[in-house]
């Protein structure tokens, strides 16, 4: 029987990787220019770890997280998100003591979400987390980098930004938001009343239609907020509009994990149709204290990779494939040995060669070179490896001009 891969969880083949490539290596050199630096952490963490980061009321957490009893000794977790285990890396490792950190990652996260466009079950992230620094300038910043990758990578985005308060003020203005849910409850979908107790902040991302006149005219948290807050707010959109960096203010933006503290903010494009969210993050200013770290403020974003490559598909951007500088045709078995150790040679000097270790007829090899994207052919015999002469063809003018094999590095580089 034939095993398939599993739902939600995809390849990515050959011929698409290019825009992987090229999405990891800008981010690479963007996180370079602000001076963030690369973290690995493992993709399975304590399940616990997840609960007490992202929060236990939390869909991520409560219905969508892969857990598993590991041989019945622990309950481990495959990471639903990069933030919770690098803060308990940054903690576990005592980062505390060398002052503001700046980390990225690149790696795979698991949600058991239902699969659909845009939304897969394993699904890739490019984040950063910016530990030790509570000033607005490095909300500013860490935005103006996303901002500067998207542009980097010519992709329109959407910036919505909001701030959902602190401990001194989200508290209050939680109860007057549940009173009030609770008291249109009627008017609300069976979602949203079951979140009115649980989770009352994630009813305001509602997408159900009829919700929204009940929350339209919910109390915002925006004008709820304590000074010190919206004295934050105020930095960060100033900081922004002097970096000329577009965004707009959303009071309804509240965010799927439990940490966030004042600055939320999401990236979202048309391209993607109803995920529209490409990149997503916010301040956590108490999650390192809450994983048991000394108190620091931390910020982060994560970007998905999938939804990025979509974008970048849709809008025709589709980064060269690098073929190979040469592909070696044996007309014989002479040739066939003579092809093996030229390409041996010319990797060897740093160039990208490729043969076709089937041989066989001329037309299937020419083919096999075409496929492989190569920019020129050199087909070898007995004749050409005894007299060390051949023939050097340019796959894209079909032109050909002699050349000595020993030359060949030469006239590649040229
Ligand atoms: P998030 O908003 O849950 O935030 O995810 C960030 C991005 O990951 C989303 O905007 C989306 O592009 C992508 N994403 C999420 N779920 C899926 C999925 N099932 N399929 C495909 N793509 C998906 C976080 O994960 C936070 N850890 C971000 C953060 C870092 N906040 C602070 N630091």
């Amino acid at each position: 029987m034939k095993i398939t891969g599993v739902k939600g969880m995809n390849d990515i083949l050959p011929a698409a990787v290019g825009r992987w490539h090229e999405m990891e290596r800008l981010a690479r050199e963007v996180f370079h220019l602000y001076g963030y630096r690369e973290v690995r952490t493992p993709a399975v963490e304590h399940a616990a770890l997840f609960a007490r980061g992202v929060g236990e009321a939390t869909d991520i957490v409560n219905k969508e997280m892969y857990v598993f009893e590991d041989k019945g000794e622990e309950l481990l977790a495959l990471r639903p998100e990069g933030t919770a285990g690098t803060v308990r890396a940054f903690i576990e490792h005592g980062c505390h003591v060398e002052g503001l950190q700046k980390w990225f990652y690149i790696g795979p996260m698991f949600r058991r979400e239902r699969p659909q466009k845009g939304r897969y079950r394993q699904f890739h992230q490019i984040g950063c987390e910016a530990f030790g620094a509570g000033q607005p300038a490095v909300d500013v910043e860490q935005i103006a980098l996303l901002a500067d990758l998207f542009s980097r990578l010519g992709v329109t985005t959407d910036l919505k930004l909001n701030s959902v308060g602190d401990a001194a003020c989200r508290p209050a203005y939680l109860a007057s938001l549940k009173g009030y849910l609770q008291g249109h409850a009627g008017a609300l979908c069976a979602d949203c009343r079951d979140r009115i107790e649980r989770n009352p902040l994630r009813v305001l991302d509602c997408k159900v239609e009829s919700c929204q006149p009940v929350l339209q005219g919910a109390p915002r948290l925006l004008d709820a907020l304590c000074q010190g807050c919206k004295d934050h707010l105020g930095a960060v959109t100033s900081g922004l509009d002097a970096l000329g960096v577009a965004y707009r203010l959303d009071p309804r933006l509240v965010r799927g994990l439990d940490y966030y503290t004042r600055t939320a903010y999401e990236f979202a494009s048309d391209a993607l149709g109803s995920q529209s969210a490409v990149a997503g993050g916010g301040r956590y200013d108490g999650l390192v204290e809450t994983l048991g770290g000394q108190p620091t403020p931390g910020i982060g974003f994560a970007l998905g990779q999938e939804r990025l490559a979509l974008i970048l598909e849709a809008i025709g951007r589709a980064p060269p494939e690098q073929g190979p500088a040469v592909f070696f045709l044996s007309a014989d078995e002479a040739g066939a040995k003579e092809a093996l150790r030229r390409a041996s040679q010319l990797r060897k000097l740093g160039i990208a060669c490729d043969l076709d270790p089937r041989g066989g007829k001329m037309k299937t090899q020419f083919k096999q070179a075409e496929r492989v994207g190569a920019r020129y052919a050199v087909v070898l015999g007995g004749n050409e490896a005894a007299s060390g002469e051949a023939k050097l063809k340019d796959l894209a003018t079909r032109e050909e001009l002699p050349v000595r094999l020993d030359d060949l590095a030469e006239r590649l580089r040229e």
